[in-house]
């Protein structure tokens, strides 16, 4: 059997738990992990493993086979190189081809004419070898080819996941600002979170750390609902496939049946819109659904007796503001608010946030300035009770919070243990630590 080498590509700020978790693949097919690189890590191993990767990984975007890597000087010696290589070995002339080409410092002058010309040599190079030349089609592939340029190297990758691995098959309802997926796995591995601990997000919006969790309790494989790229290609270990793929569909159907109130996980929000979305995906997952509670999370109580780990990406940024009734319980005259109330016949709670447009409309001139400003005194007025509830009611528990705001800290009052960088797609963001430990709560005052 011939072993390969592999990249795995993953979040930002994720490379380590990346690699802790490759190691924990390695029950399923031999894998040696190696480097971990700013956005993903290196594996060698033989097919399976690349297949128990796709299977198993909850935090890789996506595993890619390294097919060459070169130094080059400009876009000819790429094509030349893209043209030496053997890709008839992978696919037919019959299959449709993706090219994506990144670039981190190169000298290259268009990243759109060297894709054009990785695509030219790989055409060339299958009509040259089998007598036809494979379409394009750059939305749903059969295959995809990832070019990688430095400074001074270019790295050939054939991609074996086809949809990134963060697209579970679950997920069908999607709230304003959802979690990706392996985003959210990496955070809870990031907590030090393990299944039987107690697990509680007051605000799960859809419900990406609850699926995501409750799947790891039950031992269910992240991928076992999806097909991936490497189906398609000429070369795959099917029998090894098989043998990967009828485990996992077992787990699956076990997983039916668990009950859940040995899973310690608990889930609310705000929106009963949300938490409807929730449980829709939650069935999806193929898991028991929890008893997701609708709750503003500046009322909520511990969930258990015991203490746990308390996640939360609370709203922030550009498509979530705040809404609702404010520390004086005024409601705003606004046509925004109106639509809001329409929203809370539907079943949302009052108080909290809001969706913004999403087209970003600004279709209310100055009253949209005096919203802003209101927004402001609800959201920090929020996190200021958000803080205190945290500090009263959750006793020995560690709170982890992702967020861009730099601030967050300071507006629930209380200091982070530690802060990690992380990026949710291009947003930079933190995720601060805080432990509620009795008698040694660490108040932060108000800033100025
Ligand atoms: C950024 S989203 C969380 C997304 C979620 N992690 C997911 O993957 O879908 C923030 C969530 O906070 C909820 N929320 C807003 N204000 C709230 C409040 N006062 N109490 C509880 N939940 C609130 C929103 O309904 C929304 O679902």
């Amino acid at each position: 059997m011939s072993s390969f080498e592999f990249f795995a590509p993953c979040p930002r700020g994720l490379e380590a738990p990346l690699a802790a978790e490759l190691r924990e693949i390695g029950v399923h097919a031999p894998i040696k992990v190696g480097a971990e690189v700013p956005g993903g890590a290196h594996f060698a191993g033989e097919w399976a493993a690349a297949m128990a990767v796709n299977l198993h990984s909850r935090i890789a975007s996506r595993v890619l086979l390294k097919i060459a890597q070169r130094p080059y000087r400009n876009e000819h010696d790429i094509f030349a190189f893209a043209l030496e290589q053997p890709w008839e070995r992978w696919f037919t002339a019959n299959q449709t081809l993706r090219i994506d080409v990144t670039a981190i410092k190169s000298p290259l002058k268009s990243l759109e004419f060297t894709t054009l010309r990785v695509k030219d040599a790989v055409c060339d190079r299958l009509r040259d070898t089998t007598g036809a030349r494979p379409n394009i089609d750059t939305a749903e592939p059969d295959v995809r080819i990832f070019v990688f340029v430095t400074a001074t190297d270019c790295t050939l990758y054939l991609d074996t996941s086809g949809e990134p691995l963060f697209k579970r098959g679950w997920r069908l309802d999607k709230g304003a600002a959802p979690l990706r997926e392996n985003l959210a796995a990496g955070i809870l591995r990031l907590t030090g979170w393990a299944p039987g601990t107690p697990l509680y997000d007051p605000m799960c919006g859809s419900g990406t750390f609850l699926a995501e969790a409750v799947q790891q309790s039950l031992g269910v494989a992240p991928g076992v609902q999806r097909r991936f790229g490497f189906e398609k290609l000429k070369q795959y270990d099917i029998t090894a496939w098989q043998g990967l793929k009828v485990a996992a569909m077992d787990k699956q159907r076990a997983a039916r049946s668990a009950k859940i109130d040995d899973l310690k996980i608990f889930g609310s929000d705000i929106s009963g819109d949300m938490l409807d979305k929730a449980r829709s995906n939650l069935a999806r997952a193929g898991v028991p659904t929890l008893v997701l509670k609708q709750l503003d999370a500046r009322n909520m109580v511990a969930p258990i007796d015991e203490p746990g780990i308390l996640v939360a990406n609370p709203p922030y940024g550009e498509r979530i503001e705040v809404r609702g009734r404010g520390p004086r319980g005024e409601a705003r005259p606004t046509p925004r608010s109106e639509r809001d109330q329409s929203r809370g016949a539907r079943g949302e709670a009052r108080g909290g946030y809001r969706d913004r447009d999403r087209n970003g409309d600004d279709d209310d001139g100055g009253a949209r300035g005096f919203e802003r400003a209101e927004s402001e005194e609800l959201g920090a007025e929020f996190f200021q009770a958000f803080g205190d509830a945290l500090k009263q009611r959750f006793t020995g528990w560690h709170a982890f919070m992702l967020s861009s705001d730099r601030g967050l800290p300071g507006q629930l009052r209380l200091r982070e243990s530690t802060k990690t960088p992380l990026f949710n797609g291009a947003l930079e963001c933190r995720l601060f630590r805080f432990d509620l430990i009795a008698g040694s709560v660490r108040r932060r005052e108000p800033e100025a």
